[in-house]
C-alpha cells in the first residue's frame, strides 16, 4: 500500500482518529514474520468506515510491530497505556455475586465468554487453511476428552443443515455467518471449512472454533446465577488449557485478533428486561457508563433490542482481571434493576 486511505468526513472509528500520515509512512512497508502488513491490519476499518475500532492483528507480533497505531487505539478503548501490565484472576471465590434477580423478574439469561488463540500460530486474519484445520482438529480432540458436566459433542459447520444452524443462531448459541467486519479482516477465508461448535447436552457450556478467535469458550444458562456461570467457565478454561497452549503476553494478556478483546478476552453479559429505564436512553447510558458497561441488542453485536430486552456486558477487558470484568457487570446490573424497580413503582403509584 502506498497511499494514505481516505475516510468519510463523518468517520468516528479509532482507526481514522489515530492513523496519521506520519504513522502510515513509518509502518506501510513493514511485515510480520507471518507476512501480515499494515494494509491487512486496517482493511476492515477502511472498507467499513462505520467501524468503531477498525483494526485487527494477524499475530502477536502485529501488536509490537504496528505499536504506534495499535497502542493509542488500545489506550482509547481500554484506558490502558503502553507501560501498564495486565493481571489475570480467574478465581470464582474472589467474586461477590449473589444473584441480583432471585425472582427472575428481570434477568433472562447470563453468558460469559472468553476468546483464546493457540500459542505460536498466526491469528485468524493471517492463518493458512492447513493451520486453521489443524486448530479445529486439535481443539475438538481436546474437547472430546472432557467429562462430567462439560462433556459434549463437536458439530462442524460444514455439513450442518440450514435448519439446525438457524435454530442454534436464533437460540443465541452459534455465531452468525457473513459479518462484514470479519470478512474484510480476512477472518472468513475458506468459510465454512474449519469452523464449528462444541456443546454439552444442556448447552450451558459451548466452544466456538475458528470464528473471530480460534476458541471462544462460553458458559451460559437461564437466569441470574452469575457465580455459577463464572465457575463453570473457569473450570472449563483450566481443563482445556491442559492440552491446548494459549497465546498470552505479560503486557497484553490473552492475545486476540481484535484489540477490544485483549487482556481477559472476557465478555460477561446478561439479557435483561428494562422497559421503563430504556425509555430514557440517556439515563440508561449514564448508569452503564458509570459501571463501564456496554449495551448491545438481543441478537449480539450490531443487533437491535426487542421488547425492552438488552444485552448488558463489561466493556473493559485489559488491565482489569476477569473477576473485575464480571464484578463490573454484576454491580451495574444491581443498579440497573434498582432503577427499573423505582421507575415501575413510580408509574404504578401514579395510576
Ligand atoms: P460475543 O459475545 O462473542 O462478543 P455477540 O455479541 O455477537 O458475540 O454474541 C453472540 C451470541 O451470544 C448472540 O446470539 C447473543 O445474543 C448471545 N448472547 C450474548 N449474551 C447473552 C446472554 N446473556 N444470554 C443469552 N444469549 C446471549
Ligand atoms: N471491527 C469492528 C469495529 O471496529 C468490531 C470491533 C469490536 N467487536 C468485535 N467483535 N471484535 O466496529
Amino acid at each position: 500500500m502506498s497511499t494514505f486511505p481516505t475516510f468519510p468526513t463523518d468517520c468516528t472509528s479509532l482507526l481514522c482518529k489515530h492513523l496519521t500520515t506520519e504513522i502510515f509512512e513509518t509502518l506501510k512497508d513493514k511485515k510480520t514474520a507471518n507476512g501480515f502488513t499494515l494494509e491487512d491490519a486496517i482493511r476492515s476499518g477502511v472498507e467499513n468506515p462505520d467501524s468503531g475500532i477498525g483494526v485487527y492483528a494477524g499475530d502477536l507480533e502485529s501488536y509490537s510491530l504496528f505499536a504506534s497505531l495499535f497502542d493509542p487505539i488500545i489506550e482509547s478503548y481500554h484506558g490502558f497505556s503502553a507501560s501498564d501490565s495486565h493481571q489475570s484472576d480467574l478465581d470464582p471465590s474472589h467474586l461477590d455475586a449473589p444473584n441480583p434477580d432471585p425472582e427472575g423478574a428481570y434477568i433472562l439469561s447470563t453468558r460469559i465468554r472468553v476468546g483464546r488463540n493457540v500459542a505460536n500460530l498466526p491469528l485468524g486474519p493471517a492463518i493458512s487453511m492447513e493451520q486453521r484445520n489443524q486448530v479445529e482438529q486439535d481443539v475438538s480432540t481436546a474437547l472430546g476428552t472432557l467429562t462430567g458436566a462439560l462433556s459434549g459433542s463437536y458439530y462442524p459447520l460444514e455439513g450442518m443443515s440450514e435448519t439446525v444452524s438457524r435454530e442454534l443462531i436464533e437460540d443465541h448459541f452459534l455465531f452468525k455467518a457473513g459479518d462484514r467486519f470479519l470478512e474484510s479482516a480476512g477472518l472468513n477465508h475458506d468459510w465454512p471449512e474449519g469452523r464449528g461448535i462444541y456443546h454439552n447436552d444442556d448447552k450451558t457450556f459451548l466452544v466456538w472454533i475458528n470464528e473471530e478467535d480460534q476458541l471462544r469458550i462460553i458458559s451460559m444458562q437461564p437466569g441470574g446465577d452469575i457465580l455459577e456461570v463464572f465457575t463453570r467457565l473457569t473450570t472449563a478454561i483450566s481443563e482445556i488449557e491442559r492440552s491446548v497452549p494459549f497465546s498470552y503476553s505479560k503486557h497484553l494478556g490473552y492475545t486476540t485478533s481484535c484489540p477490544t478483546n485483549l487482556g481477559t478476552a472476557m465478555r460477561a453479559s446478561v439479557h435483561i428486561k428494562l422497559p421503563k429505564l430504556s425509555a430514557d436512553m440517556e439515563h440508561f447510558k449514564t448508569i452503564c457508563d458509570r459501571h463501564h458497561l456496554q449495551i448491545r441488542g438481543i441478537h449480539g453485536e450490531h443487533s437491535k433490542s426487542e421488547g425492552g430486552i438488552y444485552d448488558i456486558s463489561n466493556k473493559r477487558r485489559l488491565g482489569v482481571t476477569e473477576v473485575q470484568c464480571v464484578q463490573d457487570m454484576v454491580d451495574g446490573v444491581v443498579e440497573l434493576i434498582a432503577e427499573e424497580k423505582g421507575l415501575q413503582s413510580t408509574s404504578s403509584n401514579r395510576q
